[in-house]
């Protein structure tokens, strides 16, 4: 089986069509997944509800997700500064405001957790985990950076064996770890990428027979200055546009994340 997962999309029409293009490009892909963050930052909220719907694009609900379908406080997301909370603050109450009340029903559908067997569930090969933060929280940060102790008992906790995959989205920054036989793999973002790299982003997942697991981190460009117009045009705060075109502004770590992993 081979999957495309897709996650943090936030609302950016342009780079969710041309990773949909990308993939369907790709005969041997098999079924895309979402990994939630449909919306926030961006102003097609509706759009990419939609535009998933059709698809017939199944996946977990990100925590901008679940708070926007609750009317929850805040997004749930972490800031760096008073700066970036103001903005945190007025994208959310954007995207509150301009969700509709269908968006925010089928928000309020979307699971937890999914899990999958890419072999069947008659058979004991491995189990695809898909969540968007960890598997207790959506609104936990899982950076590449956490100890092998860390994914070790998260694998225990999300109830993983050797050679079964975990995948989530959140820190939009993609990577792939092995820690304890167990893949742990992030997808970064399509929509709002925060490495540096302003390409929308994705993941190609292969599990084979007997246990083989090969991850491949996609890029992909976009027109971006579309959706960065859409925003100035919007009455989304303006930094949202510059954000987009730098890969996460003054936040990215330049060069610091991989085009492609290497498969196993
Ligand atoms: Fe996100």
């Amino acid at each position: 089986m081979r999957y495309a997962l897709i996650s943090d999309i936030h609302a950016n029409l342009p780079a969710l069509e041309a990773v949909l293009a990308d993939i369907v490009r790709r005969p041997d892909v098999d079924t895309t997944y979402h990994l939630g963050d449909l919306v926030g930052y961006g102003p097609w909220p509706n759009e990419t509800i939609a535009r998933l719907r059709a698809a017939g694009i199944a996946g977990v609900a990100g925590n901008y997700d679940s708070t926007v379908a609750t009317g929850y406080k805040h997004c749930g997301c972490r800031y760096e500064d008073a700066r970036q909370e103001a903005l945190s603050h007025l994208s959310f109450a954007w995207t509150l405001e301009h969700t509709s009340a269908e968006g925010k029903a089928f928000l309020r559908s979307l699971p937890f957790r999914i899990d999958l067997r890419p072999l069947g569930g008659h058979s004991g090969g491995p189990t695809v985990t898909l969540l968007h933060g960890n598997q207790v929280f959506n609104t936990v940060y899982v950076h590449e950076d956490r100890s092998d102790e860390f994914l070790a008992k998260m694998a225990t906790a999300v109830g993983a064996k050797a050679g079964d995959v975990v995948g989530f989205g959140h820190t939009h920054k993609p990577w792939h770890r092995v820690v304890a036989d167990v893949h742990f793999l992030n997808t970064g973002s399509v929509g709002r990428p925060k490495d540096g790299n302003p390409r929308a982003g994705y993941i190609l997942l292969d599990v084979g027979t007997p246990d083989r697991v090969g991850v491949e981190i996609v890029r992909v460009t976009y027109d971006v200055e579309h959706a960065a117009k859409a925003i100035v045009a919007s009455s989304l705060p303006d930094d949202f546009a510059d954000y987009l075109r730098t890969g996460g502004g003054s936040m990215a770590i330049k060069g610091s994340e991989p085009l492609n992993a290497s498969p196993l």
